[in-house]
């Protein structure tokens, strides 16, 4: 293999007869993977991360990739690809989009179709990822009953948990072992969880809020920035479930239990060498916010 073809390893594949070397790919390769050199588009070096600006920006249609890359397709929704340039969106528009999702915390028994639940992973792999890495996995819970299953699973793993903390000679013998964990869960959490669980016991659902379907996100955590990247993607399914008329919430709580619990990570089938890093609760809200998300006032400093 020469070093030109080594270098072509996942790199774009160039059009000869259809490429100008107008050099937009070249300037805007954010490794120096393509370059003009003897005014020809060639390999500059390996390392390609896939990112396809240099595809987005050609306008000749003289770049492609192998395998090839795909743009998502959706089922639920019409939708007409388009590019919106910077400063074609009215700004009033998107922050109100923004502070109008809130987190869902009472759903609607209403099931939620497959088609969109599909449609909601398809759009978040759109999301960035730290050297477009994209190492994120889908596990889609979608079914009440399912949903109530695996809220149980977890319900008493939290049972097991709280009892052993509530003891002050676990707690302070935990510290040889396994540092300020259990006393930090003890000082953080053991009140809330306790509540959570008498609410369960009374027949609420204070895990999931009732909700229809999850989304988890999981994945190896060899990527540069899996937690990121996932939460990114945990975003966006939350934005397009507002616009297909869906409430969402981050549940924390179970991506931690779920993270301990090998049983329970092997019972949704999630491999063994992934973590988990978002579970997403999805359904039609059974609340109506009427107004937009207010936050704490913030500190900002100018240098
Ligand atoms: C990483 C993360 C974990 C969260 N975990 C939970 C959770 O376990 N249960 C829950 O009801 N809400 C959870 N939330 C929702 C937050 O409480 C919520 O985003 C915050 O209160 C702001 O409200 P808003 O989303 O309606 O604007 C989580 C949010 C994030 C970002």
């Amino acid at each position: 293999m020469t070093q030109n073809e080594a270098f072509m390893e996942h790199a774009p594949i160039i059009n000869e007869k259809r490429c100008t070397r107008c050099g937009r790919c070249v300037e805007v390769c954010p490794k120096g993977i393509v370059v003009l050199r003897d005014d020809a588009v060639a390999y500059g070096r390996a390392g390609c991360m896939r990112c396809a600006h240099c595809y987005a920006v050609c306008a000749f249609d003289a770049i492609s990739f192998d395998p090839p890359l795909v743009a998502p397709s959706f089922t639920s929704f019409p939708y007409a690809e388009e590019m919106v340039q910077p400063g074609k969106v009215r700004p009033g528009d998107l922050v109100n989009l923004l502070r109008s999702r809130r987190s869902v915390r009472r759903y609607a028994e209403r099931p939620v179709p497959d088609e969109a639940m599909a449609d909601l992973v398809a759009f978040a792999v759109t999301a960035p990822s730290g050297s477009n890495c994209q190492r994120w996995e889908f596990t889609v819970v979608n079914g009440r009953a399912k949903v109530e299953a695996l809220g149980r699973s977890i319900g008493d793993f939290f049972t097991r948990l709280n009892r052993l903390v509530a003891n002050p000679i676990v707690r302070a013998l935990s510290v040889l072992v396994a540092g300020m964990k259990l006393v930090r869960y003890y000082r953080d959490h053991y009140a809330s969880v306790a509540w959570g669980l008498e609410q369960a016991a009374a027949g609420r659902d204070p895990l999931f809020h009732g909700a229809p379907g999850l989304i988890i996100i999981h994945g190896r955590t060899d990527g540069s920035t899996p937690l990121e990247d996932a939460q990114y993607a945990g975003y966006n399914i939350c934005l397009l479930g507002h616009a297909l008329g869906l409430g969402s919430c981050f549940i924390g709580y179970a991506v931690e239990v779920l993270n301990r619990d090998t049983k329970l990570r092997r019972s949704l089938e999630i491999p063994p060498g992934n973590r988990v890093l978002a579970v997403i609760a999805l359904g039609y809200p059974a609340v109506r916010f009427l107004k937009p998300a207010l936050r704490n006032d913030y500190t900002v400093q100018w240098l």
